[in-house]
């Protein structure tokens, strides 16, 4: 992968309700100053917090040993891709593992014993990014998230899941499972012989009940225009999803590290989360997006889809909002809906 860096897409005119975020001239040279760059060997308290813009190749062997509690990693897919400058060729699938064993190998030496590890990929690369995992860690499950959104094909079945590999580098680990658990409407309720419900609660908007999270995420929505989280990265994870991951594989002021930010979805919902974090992205404009968003966290913490730490499923945030009151709450605007 040969990444040449740019800033092609610098101030952009969107449609009123659309609102993806964008950077102002002004924004970029204010935010474009708190990057930070890596080039000797570095402490946990000089990364925290912070954005390193840079090849996450020529950062890590500058990263503090043994310091990661989460480690989430969401690299570029065997795809042709272009990221804003820079460009991902699609590789063999067998030197698309060399390449993830070339940094996925080197990061172990990051993690505390505790640690998790979050690997995402489609489904042609699956396999090979198992591979190397089960190298390295201890895999523990594998994460099916059904996207909404997918091409159709004429002749396959068309795409609609991305695959996140969950691991852990001992046999102790965080696994918090009563925060990610997920609100469901049930359709047939059934009560004990005395009339009470069973295991659900009956709202102003029908039946609800907190269920234990699967290995298949069908409740998370790729952002759009009309989401507040959303930006122009092409790939980005939606807040919902980190979300998840950080509640259950991490405590409050653990570390959590993502070599791959972004728009800095991971940062902005560890921070929101109240946990301390650090990233690499390669792209300054990219890097930018995430300061800007770690700026709007401390205005608001809200993470869509995630309301008074319930998960709650697609569609049903009508429900939510009628069972809370929030003075912000329509920061969701009257789009976006999940
Ligand atoms: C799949 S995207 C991650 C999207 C992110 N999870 C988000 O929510 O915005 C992969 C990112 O890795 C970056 N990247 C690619 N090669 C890199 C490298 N060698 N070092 C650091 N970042 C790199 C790309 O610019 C891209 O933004």
């Amino acid at each position: 992968m040969k990444p040449t860096v740019g800033t092609k897409q610098s101030e952009r005119r969107h449609a009123p309700q659309n609102r993806t975020l964008a950077l102002t001239q002004r924004e970029t040279e204010e935010y474009r100053s708190r990057l930070i760059r890596i080039n000797q060997p570095a402490a946990l308290k000089d990364v925290l917090a912070r954005t390193i813009c840079q090849d996450i190749f020529e950062v890590l062997p500058f990263l503090p040993s043994a310091s990661v509690d989460l480690l989430f990693a969401d690299p570029p897919y065997n795809l042709d891709k272009t990221f804003n400058g820079s460009s991902f060729k699609k590789l063999d699938l067998d030197d698309y593992e060399c390449w993830v064993e070339s940094w996925l190998g080197q990061m172990v030496r990051l993690l505390k014993p505790t640690a998790s590890v979050y690997v995402c990929c489609d489904w042609r690369s699956s396999a090979a990014v198992h591979r190397v995992c089960s190298k390295h860690l201890i895999v523990r499950n594998r994460i099916t998230w059904e996207r909404d959104k997918g091409r159709g094909a004429e002749s396959n079945w068309k795409n609609c899941a991305e695959d996140i590999w969950f691991c852990t580098k001992g046999h102790s680990y965080t696994f918090n499972v009563e925060s990610v658990k997920l609100k469901r409407r049930i359709l047939a309720p059934y009560s004990d012989p005395d009339g009470s419900p069973r295991g659900w609660v009956q709202g102003q908007q029908g039946k609800f009940r907190l269920t234990y999270p699967s290995n298949m995420w069908t409740d998370v929505t790729v952002p759009f225009w009309s989401m507040p989280e959303n930006t122009e990265h092409p790939t980005q994870k939606a807040e919902k999803l980190l979300a998840k991951v950080i509640l259950a594989s991490s405590q409050p002021k653990d570390v959590v590290f993502d070599p791959f930010l972004g728009s800095g979805t991971t940062s902005v919902v560890a921070k929101k989360l109240n946990r301390n974090f650090f990233g690499v992205e390669i792209d300054p404009h990219y890097c930018c997006l995430a300061e800007k968003r770690l700026a709007n966290a401390n205005v608001s913490q809200q993470i869509q889809g995630y309301v008074d730490n319930v998960f709650w499923e697609r569609n049903s945030i009508a429900a939510s909002r009628q069972q809370t009151i929030k003075p912000d709450w329509n920061i969701f605007g009257s789009s976006g809906e999940e």
